[in-house]
């Protein structure tokens, strides 16, 4: 055991490309975009690339050329060439839970092979991919009949973090192409109000409920599942043969599956070699597959295998995961920027950044590194966004002229799925303006020139040099979607590799779930007074029993 405040061999501070960050850190960090960009003229085209139909424009980072190649020897010296092959092949690269990380295979080919413990895993997951398709078939047309002999006419899924976010935000942003004669529900906190809400106004003799539930444990969602069994009943006069039909799970834990009192055929599974928050597009994406149909799901797995396949083989100075995860590392730990903002000007990826935190943050949120020792720099930075142009009346006011550094990735598409009159080129035109001004700001001499006020003048200037990265893209469509998300994810990965964390496993969500169990029966006014927590959490649990009083 390595003592505490020590790091290991692998930390990436002792790799030459860091310290030679550090140096160039230091001489380049007070250049303004208005120099690098004047100094430069081509910069835009140098410091852009193209790839999977995603224009990606890195010149108004604080970088220059030299920094890229930096930042790409640091990814080489952190060995993620190597990394990259080892998920691939399906190697068990979450060490602390001892298992393969293969999102990939979910978007493989029908004939490509990836073998776990000696087993190819691409037959399977196609199996369960057509297993979906007939199935989500079958709904849509009406063929599915509910237990009174209705069609399904609505869907709600049930399921929390990685088992709620990727459905909830996969639906929204492909709501333009979903059947809008179904309505779709999402239910995820064990707060009741969410429950009611989504069932409100529903009968449950068209109602399919889809428990999306990796391990089928998870409080939140067993204690949904319940209610919503018992809603159903309810409303299907008590008879239990009714479950079937409105009723189907997608989990890996076919026995509790089982206990539920759901029929395994109605079960579509996937494997533990799924992480839950890289799940959208195992069978967790059932509801997104009944939403917008299976040929417009595969189009989605199309998007995230292109940019798979973009990751693992192109060159890291051209690889667009790649650069994206290394100038995050660039900010948060030679800048020392704590956040990134996620600003999609596209109203269907409202939940984008919703769904980022949990991609992000759960991933990197880590403080030990692989082999448990405290890791030298910080880690996972917080991902935050709203869509634009709504958080520029909001919270950009901070972005622009607060004290703190925030890199925001900015997301664009050509074309928007709802034309109206102007109002494309408004929002294109907005999210071109942010950018600009972030990086050039304003000077007091072009603040002065306007005639305004000296006293007012340093209330207006705009330091900029504010960094940002913009993609653009044709049109949100599922290929888009899916291509988006995996770059996310393996910039994600990158950037696990260059901390030398697992970006994998979530052993942080844990000791919060425990003392919950402790809490639950305590709250009961008929049980003793709680004594044993400390006694702030004594007397909050105590204040609770007595506003509760005999309430269920
Ligand atoms: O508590 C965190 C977590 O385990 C996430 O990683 C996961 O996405 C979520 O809970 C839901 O888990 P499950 O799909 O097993 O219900």
């Amino acid at each position: 055991m390595t003592p505490p405040g020590s790091h290991s061999a692998s930390s990436p501070v002792d790799r030459p490309a860091w310290k030679a960050l550090v140096a160039h850190h230091a001489a380049i960090r007070d250049r303004h975009l208005r120099q690098l960009f004047q100094q430069d003229p081509s910069r835009a085209e140098r410091m852009s690339m193209e790839a999977v139909g995603i224009a990606f424009d890195y010149s108004k980072h604080r970088a220059t050329p030299e920094t890229i190649t930096l930042l790409v020897a640091l990814a080489e010296e952190c060995g993620l060439r190597g990394r990259i092959d080892a998920m691939f092949r399906g190697d068990k690269i979450n060490v602390t839970e001892k298992r393969a990380v293969l999102h990939v295979a979910l978007r493989a080919p029908r004939g490509a092979t990836i073998t776990v413990d000696g087993a190819n895993v691409v037959p399977e997951v196609h199996a369960v991919l057509d297993r979906m398709a007939a199935f989500a078939g079958k709904v849509r047309s009406g063929e599915w009949k509910g237990h009174t002999g209705k069609r399904i006419r609505n869907v709600i899924n049930v399921g929390i973090g990685g088992s709620d976010l990727g459905p909830v935000m996969a639906y929204e942003a492909l709501k333009a192409y979903s059947d809008r004669s179904m309505t779709f529900r999402f239910v995820s906190n064990v707060d009741g109000t969410d429950f009611a809400e989504a069932t409100q106004g529903l009968d449950p003799a068209e109602t399919l409920f889809v428990i999306s539930s990796k391990t089928f444990t998870t409080l939140e969602t067993m204690t949904n599942a319940h209610s919503a069994r018992a809603w159903a009943l309810k409303g299907l006069g008590g008879d239990e043969k009714g479950i079937a039909k409105h009723f189907v799970a997608v989990s890996t834990n076919a026995a509790e599956v089982s206990k539920f009192g759901i029929d395994t055929a109605n079960m579509f599974g996937f494997w533990d070699w799924v992480g839950g928050r890289y799940s959208m597009d195992s069978a967790i994406g059932l509801s997104t597959m009944l939403a917008v149909g299976p040929d417009r799901f595969r189009e989605m797995l199309e998007g995230f295998r292109a940019m798979d396949e973009h990751f693992r083989t192109a060159p890291l100075s051209q690889n667009m995961p790649a650069l994206l995860g290394l100038l995050g590392v660039w900010y948060a730990n030679f800048f020392g920027a704590q956040t990134v903002a996620v600003l999609p000007y596209e109203q269907y990826l409202k939940r984008f950044p919703a769904y980022l935190q949990q991609l992000t943050m759960e991933s990197n949120g880590k403080h030990v590194t692989l082999e448990g020792t405290p890791v030298a720099v910080d880690t996972g930075p917080i991902y935050w966004g709203e869509p634009g142009t709504n958080g520029q009346h909001s919270f950009y006011q901070l972005i622009h002229q607060g004290t703190r550094l925030i890199p925001c990735d900015f997301i664009a598409f050509g074309q928007s799925l709802n034309p109206l009159g102007k109002h494309h080129d408004m929002l294109l035109a907005n999210v071109f303006a942010q950018g600009e001004a972030l990086a050039f700001g304003k000077t007091a001499e072009e603040v002065k020139a306007e005639g305004t006020p000296d006293w007012l003048v340093p209330h207006r200037v705009f330091s900029g040099n504010r960094p940002s990265s913009t993609f653009l893209l044709e049109k949100l469509t599922p290929f888009a979607l899916g291509s988006l998300v995996a770059l996310y994810e393996h910039a994600v990965f990158t950037q696990g590799t260059i901390w030398n964390i697992n970006s994998f496993d979530q052993w942080g969500v844990e000791l919060g779930k425990v003392l919950a169990q402790r809490i639950i029966p305590e709250l009961d006014p008929s049980t003793p007074q709680p004594t044993s927590h400390d006694s702030s959490t004594n007397a909050l649990i105590r204040r609770y029993r007595a506003m509760r009083g005999g309430a269920r």
